[in-house]
């Protein structure tokens, strides 16, 4: 069985919520998925055992694009310890009001990129003030289960 980790930092709970409708959903396609928060956890540790890796971070700031300060260690040792092999995507949570909306995703695609982690989907960006992203979500995940 697939066994597929939902990494995620969050600030004020949405990306924290968002990771669990993945974990769900991937869980119901047959996927043994779980939602961990990030704080404090090394890549390496987090990262052990899992065939997919899922990345989920909001966006703070915007000059320069900012991920969420959890998450910046765990980019960090991603890179040290290498994601080469593993099968990743990538969401984020965040406000399309701002210059660069979800503009985390991108930085985390191209770091992913550098070390040689195979994105299997386009990255999921979540505009988090309007309603109507869990059938976004959860189209999303079919994706990402599919491609698993
Ligand atoms: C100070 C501040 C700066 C933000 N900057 C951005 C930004 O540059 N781009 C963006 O898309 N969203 C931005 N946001 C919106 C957050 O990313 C969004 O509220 C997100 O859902 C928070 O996720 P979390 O609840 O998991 O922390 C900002 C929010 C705050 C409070």
């Amino acid at each position: 069985m697939t066994k597929a980790l939902i990494a995620f930092g969050s600030t004020t709970g949405n990306t924290a919520e968002v990771a669990q409708w993945i974990a769900d959903h991937l869980g119901k396609a047959g996927i043994e998925a779980t939602a961990k928060d990030c704080a404090g956890e090394s890549a390496s540790e987090l990262c052990a055992g899992y065939d997919l890796i899922v990345l989920g971070c909001p966006t703070y700031g915007d000059d320069p694009i900012e991920v969420q300060e959890d998450f910046e260690p765990i980019l960090d040792s991603l890179e040290k310890t290498g994601i080469g092999g593993k099968k990743v995507a990538v969401f984020g949570c965040g406000d399309s009001s701002y210059t660069h909306f979800c503009g985390a995703v991108d930085v985390i695609e191209e770091r992913v990129r550098s070390c040689s982690g195979t994105l299997i989907v386009g990255s999921l960006k979540v505009d988090t003030p309007y309603d109507g992203y869990r059938k976004e979500v959860e189209e999303w995940s079919g994706k990402v289960a599919a491609a698993a």
